[in-house]
């Protein structure tokens, strides 16, 4: 059994309640640092049946003087419904949950999007603990709040702003994760790393696939998450929406292929090229820069171009049902310098067609 350690810890400070993210190894071993933090003498554990035989048992030990259920869901993004919410209320109210009870989130993060939603609407809501089991929930899902369940064609189409009230990043556990998960999340970490710029990006090249260096790389992308999530928690103005940098054409691709073809940070990946190359194509972002992150991404191993079977126009036509269209625009992250992006509101059809073009593989 390893020893439990915390090597880095997180601050988000909100107006109306504050919560400490804790990246570290072995953390269900900590009983008591999770004790801490459960405010009452129930909880119900959300996990699903991939993560259940591989860490159920000890986060159950941990919480063994308490009152605990269980709801384990089936595994995929197919199960991210209004029909595992159902189950997890329904287990609340079977087993008499109370408004001080917790929901514990223990899986990625379409565990975690489920179990903030289903928190939020316990009760009006109640409190829930993340515990991020992928690389892309550690530094991304499970941090800040955004909770959602998918409806036939309309992903993360019913949701609500929740805030975990402590996350517990066990880098430990990414040891079980399959390796295409785990470059999945490196492009999230690249996210950040194009919208901060300066030593952080520098370092990336170095550190990305150096599995000693993932607390602190966890901890800097969780510190820039919280940054802007203190500043804009609700996205209301603007400064949350550059986290969905790449995010436009990541969606139209997974949309345009059903979600079957690439993992979300995969498409995230080819959705970084095409926001760069756009921002390149408007004048902003030098070639070299453009470079820069293909090169990242190169390394990482993520995909970073559009396959030449993909209907560019069908996916012009997907990104109009993004959640950024306003007022029936199209709104793109754009990079005016690497650790310096915006929101831009009026990029011409013509001008996305382009990107996508030059996008296209034709290998
Ligand atoms: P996921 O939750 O589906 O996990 C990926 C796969 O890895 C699953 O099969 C899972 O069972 C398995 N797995 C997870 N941890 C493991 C481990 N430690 N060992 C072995 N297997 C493990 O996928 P994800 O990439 O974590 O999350 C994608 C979801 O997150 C999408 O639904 C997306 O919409 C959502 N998301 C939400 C936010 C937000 O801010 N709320 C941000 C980004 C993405
Ligand atoms: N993943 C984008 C956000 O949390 O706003």
């Amino acid at each position: 059994m390893g020893k439990s350690e915390v090597l880095q810890e997180v601050e988000v400070k909100l107006p109306h309640l504050r919560y400490t993210i804790y990246i570290g190894r072995h953390l269900l071993h900590d009983a008591a640092r999770l004790q801490a933090v459960i405010p009452g003498t129930q909880a119900l554990i959300v996990t699903n049946q991939t993560l259940a035989p591989l860490y159920l048992d000890r986060l159950r030990e941990a919480l063994c003087h308490i009152q605990c259920q269980v709801v384990i869901l089936p595994d995929g993004e197919a199960y991210k419904t209004q029909a595992s919410v159902a189950k997890i209320h329904k287990a609340l109210i079977q087993y008499k949950h109370h408004r001080d009870t917790v929901l514990i989130a223990l899986g990625g993060g379409v565990i975690g999007d489920i179990t903030g939603f289903a928190a939020s609407t316990y009760h009006r809501g109640v409190a829930c603990i993340q515990i991020p089991t992928t690389l892309l929930a550690q530094v991304d899902s499970a941090v800040g709040g955004k909770t959602a369940i998918n409806y036939p064609g309309a992903k993360n189409a019913v949701g609500s702003f929740h805030q975990p009230c402590a996350v517990f990043i066990d880098v430990a556990m990414l040891d079980t994760l399959p390796e295409r998960e785990f470059r999945a999340g490196l492009a999230e970490v690249i996210k950040y790393g194009v919208l901060v710029g300066g030593d952080f990006l520098g370092q990336l090249a170095h550190v990305l696939l150096d599995k000693q260096a993932l607390p602190l790389l966890i901890a800097q992308c969780c510190r820039i998450k919280a940054r802007i999530i203190q500043q804009d928690e609700r996205e209301s103005t603007g400064q949350r929406a550059l986290l969905n940098l790449g995010h436009t054409f990541a969606h139209a691709l997974e949309a345009v292929t059903h979600y079957e073809r690439w993992l979300h940070g995969e498409a995230v990946a080819i959705g970084l090229y095409c926001a760069a190359r756009l921002s390149h194509n408007l004048g902003c972002l030098s070639l070299a820069d453009v470079n820069q992150v293909d090169a990242l991404l190169q390394h990482a191993g993520l995909p970073r171009r559009i396959p030449s079977d993909i209907s560019l126009s069908a996916m012009y036509e997907l990104m109009y049902q993004d959640k950024k269209v306003q007022k029936n625009k199209l709104r793109f992250i754009l990079i005016k310098k690497l650790g310096e992006c915006y929101v831009e509101a009026s990029v011409s059809e013509q001008d996305v067609m382009h990107v996508l073009a030059d996008a296209v593989s034709f290998t």
